[in-house]
């Protein structure tokens, strides 16, 4: 076995070295304190590695990713989003009929309790998705508790996989006060959010092919990326044994900010606001490119990926293609496009290895199907919901995990009494 050596005050430690299955190397630093006496310092945890995981793979020089070593450029083209929550959560591809089952099972749980509408009436009709969504997800573990028992917890996997387009797609009927409309089971996944997003009661409602196609693309896409804020946060709070439900709740909360998976709708807040103010990309790239202006280019720049992100080279062909079926031309691709085009040949960009992420695209998406610009991020919700399951289950039946618990360097206040108020 490899080792590392680490000299610390003129005394030398060693530390056991791991090599993961595409040969990443980590120093293992379980015991670094109990040796040392020291604790390791990483501000934004950009080289600790938390856990052990057989999820998804990413190489940020090379633009990979995979799915439990599928590429996700495979899994795109050629796999639906039901079927590769199964082999994100189930860790293989379905048989034909392990995926109809699984198909069966997220069709027939796809009610809420008649009495959780009471919670969507609750809220502001200005409240934003992404608040409904965390809170109305938290809720399901009233309705559902949840027991040490496999089946139960599997059981629960399957309630939330199959409720959480109903609520994603509550929350919007809610902000625009039309009635709720229930779930279909004679459709598919994608095909019965959309219905129920669009159809209003007194119309029959045709879902558009091209509609369903795509968001089944915008899902895959989606469905996992290793451990990203939001997953790390699902593995934290679930580390302390806290239930599923609870977990994933708290994994939208952390996906809510702009630097996360807010940035589908930050991108497109940004694009307006440039199109609004006659369309001159160039005065915005050079105020990203100045510190003190406090703007940045959303939608550009990733912790992992530093050459391309492979999501967003299929999200930009998608958008063309998405846009061309439906027949709608929209100004802000063009913005896009040419911003991504002088982005690209800037040296500011360039050297600091700033490309477009995931979000550059989708949001654009999402817009030409008639999504609203406040549910972009529970779209992102919706599509990474298996891989925080997954994450979730795998840190659960993982023997080395432990509650998480960092440490700090703590650089306040020494000893000091304290002073009555009129003494100070
Ligand atoms: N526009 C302008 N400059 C940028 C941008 C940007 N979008 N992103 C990074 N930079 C600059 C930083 O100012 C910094 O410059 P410096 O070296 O001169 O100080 C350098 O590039 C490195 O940036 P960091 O913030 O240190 O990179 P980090 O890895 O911490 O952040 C992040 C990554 C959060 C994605 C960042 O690039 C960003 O804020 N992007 C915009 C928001 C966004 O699109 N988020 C979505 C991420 S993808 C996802 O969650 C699905």
């Amino acid at each position: 076995m490899t080792t590392a050596k680490l000299i610390l005050n003129g005394q030398e430690y060693e530390f056991p070295v791991m090599v993961g299955s595409e040969h990443e190397v980590a120093i293992d630093f379980t015991k670094l304190r109990a040796q040392t006496g020291a604790i390791a310092y990483d501000p934004g945890y950009g080289n600790t590695g938390s856990c052990e995981s057989e999820i998804t793979f990413i190489d940020g020089e090379a633009g990979i990713l995979r799915y439990r070593g599928y590429p996700i450029e495979q899994l795109a083209e050629k796999s639906s989003f039901v079927e590769v929550c199964y082999l994100l959560v189930y860790n293989k591809l379905p048989t034909a009929a392990e995926l109809a089952a699984f198909e069966q099972k997220l069709t027939y749980h796809t009610l809420l309790h008649e009495d959780m509408k009471k919670f969507f009436e609750s809220f502001p009709g200005t409240a934003h998705p992404m608040a409904i969504m965390s809170a109305t997800a938290i809720s399901l573990s009233a309705y559902y508790p949840e027991f040490l028992d496999p089946e139960i917890i599997d059981l629960n996997i399957v309630r939330l996989l199959a409720k959480f387009k109903t609520i994603a797609a509550y929350a919007y009927k809610r902000s625009i006060g039309q009635a709720y409309i229930y779930p279909r089971n004679d459709l598919s996944y994608t095909e019965d959010f959309l219905h129920m997003m669009f159809a209003v009661r007194t119309e029959p409602y045709e879902v558009p092919e091209v509609l369903s196609r795509a968001l089944d693309l915008l899902l895959i896409l989606h469905a996992d990326h290793e451990q990203n804020c939001s997953a790390s946060t699902v593995r934290m709070v679930g580390s302390s044994q806290a239930n599923l439900f609870a977990s994933v709740a708290a994994g939208v909360s952390a996906l809510w900010g702009p630097l996360h998976g807010g940035a589908n709708q930050a991108v497109i807040e940004m694009l307006e606001k440039i199109h609004a103010d006659g369309g001159d990309y160039k005065k915005y790239m050079n105020m990203a490119k100045d510190r003190d202006s406090g703007f940045r280019l959303m939608g550009f720049g990733h912790r992992v990926y530093k050459n391309f992100d492979p999501r967003a080279q299929i999200l930009k062909k998608a958008a063309d293609d998405v846009l061309g079926a439906l027949g709608v031309s929209d100004p802000l691709l063009e913005i896009a496009k040419n911003l991504e085009e002088i982005a690209l040949n800037d040296s500011y960009f360039v050297e600091r290895k700033l490309y477009p992420n995931v979000d550059f695209y989708s949001g654009i998406i999402y817009r030409a199907m008639g999504i609203p610009t406040d549910m972009f991020t529970v779209m992102f919700a919706l599509g990474r919901l298996p891989g925080w399951i997954a994450q979730w289950k795998e840190m659960r039946n993982d023997p080395a995990t432990r509650i998480n618990r960092p440490r700090q360097i703590y650089t306040g206040a020494t000893e000091r009494d304290y002073l009555p108020v009129d003494q100070r």
